[in-house]
């Protein structure tokens, strides 16, 4: 064998810069340099053919034992390197066990939720039932049954989507619509209450949403009456501001009560005006009334024997009002910003 023992042959030159890579990095960056054409071996093996003819199979098997050579050094490095990475990782690193954890991202109810739940536990304590209708409505129930014919002029109040060219389907514009699916179903005296999104195609700002959420109320009994009304809507106000508050009715239109209200509530903020209340220290908290005979008649319920009252809570609205939020789109809007505030 003619291994070159000179330190400062190439190969010695070469066989050092392996043994001393410093990471897996730059030892593949030398065996790029050391064992390509530029390498000792590889220009041996170039200038070959300017060899004379006797000397080129010993300077071929000189390049082959050099190769070999920076490879075997090659794959020692490598495995040392390899060796150090692994005990690093498996002592731990730099990994201190002793540190306390990255605080856990803990999602939250949304606004609306937690306004629902509240007044579910309210309306269940008086007695009322939790109820549940189709967001994709057939007309009937969410206009004709409720005394809303084809050709009756508070379907413009609503903007519909309809769902079908004939206009038999839609998206509920009111949770009313489960007033019929109620009666429908449970034999009177009852109470219910039905939370739920309602649709309308209308331009969106910061007081209109195309979607937003109702609580339609429906009690139907012996000799209900306006009074048993007013005592629940101040029942309603007490959970949710957590006071007495003074409460007006003024006439309201709506083609399935008779009469209909509007309920005002005393701003619950202030005493001599103030922002929400646009200084006039009444704020419009919900349409209300006794329901319609013919309303009752939609829902096989026999209006001579049975009375009732309705009402239509905006809870987007309530919701804005309980937590001071100034813009509907915030709502639905899903942005983190706004939902991590609850
Ligand atoms: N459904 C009506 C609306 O959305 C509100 C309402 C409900 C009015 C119940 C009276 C009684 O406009």
């Amino acid at each position: 064998m003619t291994t070159s023992t000179d330190p400062n042959s190439p190969l010695s030159l070469a066989l050092a810069q392996l043994r001393g890579a410093a990471d897996l990095e730059a030892l593949k960056a030398l065996e790029r340099d050391l064992l390509g054409k530029s390498g000792p071996a590889g220009q041996i093996l170039a200038s070959i053919p300017t060899l004379p003819p006797e000397e080129r199979k010993s300077a071929g098997a000189r390049a082959n034992e050099i190769k070999r050579a920076l490879e075997e050094a090659l794959s020692a490095r490598k495995r040392e390197l390899e060796d150090v990475a692994l005990a690093a990782e498996r002592t731990g690193g730099d990994f201190d066990a002793t540190l306390p954890p990255a605080p856990l991202e803990r999602g939250g109810l949304h606004p609306v939720t937690r306004v629902v739940r509240d007044l579910e536990d309210l309306f269940t304590s008086m007695g009322y039932t939790i109820l549940d209708g189709p967001e994709v409505e057939l007309d009937w129930y969410n206009f004709e049954a409720l005394n809303i014919p084809k050709d009756h002029p508070a379907r413009d109040a609503q903007d519909t989507f309809y769902c079908d060219p004939e206009g038999r389907v839609v998206l509920r514009t009111h949770t009313s619509p489960v007033q019929i699916r109620a009666m429908e179903r449970m034999k009177p005296p009852f109470r219910a209450i039905v939370p739920g999104k309602v649709f309308r195609n209308e331009a969106v700002d910061a007081s209109h949403e195309h979607t937003f959420h109702q609580m339609e109320g429906l009690v139907v009994g012996k000799d209900v009456s306006v009074g048993h009304l007013i005592g629940a809507m101040k029942t309603l106000l007490r959970g949710v501001f957590g006071k007495d508050i003074e409460i007006r009715l003024r006439p309201g239109y709506f083609p399935f009560v008779e009469p209909g209200f509007e309920l005002d509530a005393r701003c619950p903020f202030c005493s001599t005006g103030c922002r929400v209340c646009k200084q006039s220290t009444w704020i419009e908290l919900l349409p209300c009334g006794m329901v319609h005979p013919n309303v009752l008649k939609s829902g096989g319920i026999d209006p001579e024997q049975w009375t009732g009252f309705a009402f239509g809570l905006g809870l987007s609205r309530l919701v804005m009002l309980r937590y001071g939020i100034d813009d509907v789109r915030h709502l639905l809007s899903g942005d983190l910003r706004f939902l991590e505030q609850f």
